[in-house]
């Protein structure tokens, strides 16, 4: 998190919050409480390997309560972070997202948007469970929830941003994917009434499937849903340990979603044929733990995530007019010969794998080197190059960091491509071009 300096326009602050993703929203405290903020998050133990969800632990929900350092000088305040978790011993809430307090300070509201759920806070319970124990312990103990948590209550599909009344008697939860409210009473901690903002009658598979994107209750304890690992239909930025029982082997970066109807087969390695097979028995057996989907889900599922829309091009003009440094970039991509006139071989140009026609993907698996002595094949899927610009980190075990790094760091012996002759300028004219794809 970033503290910013109002009045000197400068950050004062970089707070760390070790650990964890996705803080979304924000809320702080009425002034009686004290000076604090509340940050929900996410804190996901991707090294580990997954198919240890049976045992728990393996994504856990809470919240960061930061004391911001608020008088210090600019760059030297340092603000005291703790981590408490919200989820229960033996029951997760999945997608942590909006947070609010009620005026008079006496509760918070925070929602789980992967869980259908929003847990009402004792504030003075909250204070309470914090002075008990060091702040890296209460870090990792998962019944500080039973504490402070006055009430869980269900909501609409995917509950997100929520609200408090000035009177402090209500709060409003917005159901993002039900296009309706859930009014909580907040002195009884009850849904008071659920308010239907007028959305479509008929439910489409392609809406069915995103709620079930977004539903953690197919999973072992409601530790996770997709959208958990795959926010806003994307990638989390993490490589996973998914399915071998070894630490640290075959570690792979997390991939998009978004426009991927065409470019089966899936997953890095190429093994998954079609998305059904991809979404449906093979996440039961190895990410949830659970019976997974039904055929009719199985179908709605794939139906959304076969039309999750590629993201309009920051880089890339609206008129479609390529940049100088662009063009340049374009015929370094497409070039026959190195820059000392040798004639680059067919299989070592970048559009022999990576086809414009077909999503910058020839769908076929190769080798180009990139294997580490931790990966079981080095036979990987050719991936598609749409809007390469936001898929960092970047290679099947996510190890280059920027798009520049797949070739300064990792392509030593032009096996990727053949890109060792290439002075910095060049390089940085071919990313300039893949940024436009
Ligand atoms: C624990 C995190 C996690 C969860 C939960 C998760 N995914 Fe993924 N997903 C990944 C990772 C990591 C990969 C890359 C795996 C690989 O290539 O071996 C991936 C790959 C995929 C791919 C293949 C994309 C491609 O272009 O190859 C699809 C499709 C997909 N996920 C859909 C889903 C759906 C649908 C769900 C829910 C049913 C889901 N994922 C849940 C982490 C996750
Ligand atoms: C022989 C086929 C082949 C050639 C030639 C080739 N690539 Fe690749 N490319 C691949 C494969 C396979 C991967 C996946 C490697 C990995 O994940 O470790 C990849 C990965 C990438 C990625 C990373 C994508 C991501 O999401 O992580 C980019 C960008 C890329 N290539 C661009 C290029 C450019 C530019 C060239 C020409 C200089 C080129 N490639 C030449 C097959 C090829």
């Amino acid at each position: 998190m970033l503290a910013l300096d109002a009045t000197k326009q400068v950050v004062a602050e970089r707070i760390l919050v070790p650990g964890v993703i996705e803080l979304r929203h924000i809320a702080e405290a009425p002034p009686r409480l004290g000076e604090y903020l509340l940050v929900p998050f996410m804190r996901p133990k991707n090294l580990g390997p997954l198919i240890q969800v049976s045992q728990g632990w393996m994504m856990t929900h809470g919240m960061a309560v930061v004391r911001p350092a608020l008088n210090a000088p600019v760059g030297e305040g340092q603000s005291k972070v703790t981590q408490v978790l919200l989820d229960d011993i033996d029951y997760y809430f999945a997608g942590n997202d909006g947070v609010a307090f009620t005026p008079d300070g006496r509760r918070a509201a925070v929602t789980s948007s992967d869980a259908d759920t929003v847990s009402i806070l004792d504030t003075a319970k909250l204070a309470r469970r914090l002075q008990q124990g060091p702040a890296e312990e209460l870090a990792d103990r998962l019944d500080s929830a039973a504490t402070f948590v006055v009430a869980r209550l269900g909501t609409g599909h995917n509950p997100t941003s929520v609200v408090t009344s000035p009177d402090s008697r209500w709060a409003y939860v917005a159901n993002r994917l039900d296009d309706s409210l859930t009014i909580v009473d907040m002195a009884q901690a009850k849904v008071a009434a659920t308010l239907s903002l007028g959305g479509p009658k008929e439910i489409t598979p392609l809406r069915r499937g995103e709620q079930l994107f977004h539903a953690a209750k197919y999973c072992f304890q409601g530790q996770f849903a997709c959208g958990t690992c795959h926010p806003n239909s994307h990638l989390d930025g993490l490589a996973w340990n998914l399915e071998t029982p070894q630490l640290g082997r075959d570690r792979v970066a997390n991939r998009t979603l978004r426009g991927i109807r065409e470019t089966a087969p899936y997953k890095w390695n190429g093994h998954n044929p079609d998305i059904a097979t991809q979404c449906g028995p093979r996440i039961a057996k190895f990410l949830f733990r659970s019976e997974g989907f039904n055929t009719q889900e199985l179908e709605a599922l794939v139906t959304y995530v076969n039309n999750i829309p590629l993201a309009p091009n920051r880089h890339l003009a609206p008129d479609g007019q390529l940049t100088e440094a662009q063009e340049r970039g374009k015929a370094i991509f497409y070039r026959k010969n190195t820059n000392d006139g040798r004639a680059v071989p067919i299989q070592s140009r970048c559009d022999t794998c990576h086809p414009a026609e077909t999503h910058y993907t020839n769908r076929i698996s190769t080798e180009v080197g990139s294997a580490t002595k931790y990966d079981t094949s080095g036979l990987l899927d050719t991936p598609q190059l749409d809007r390469v610009y936001e898929d960092a980190p970047y290679l099947h075990n996510g190890e280059a960091l920027t798009l520049e790094e797949i070739w300064t760091v990792f392509n030593n012996y032009d096996t990727h491509g053949i890109t060792s002759d290439m002075g910095k300028e060049q390089l940085n004219d071919l990313i300039e071009f893949l940024k436009t794809l």
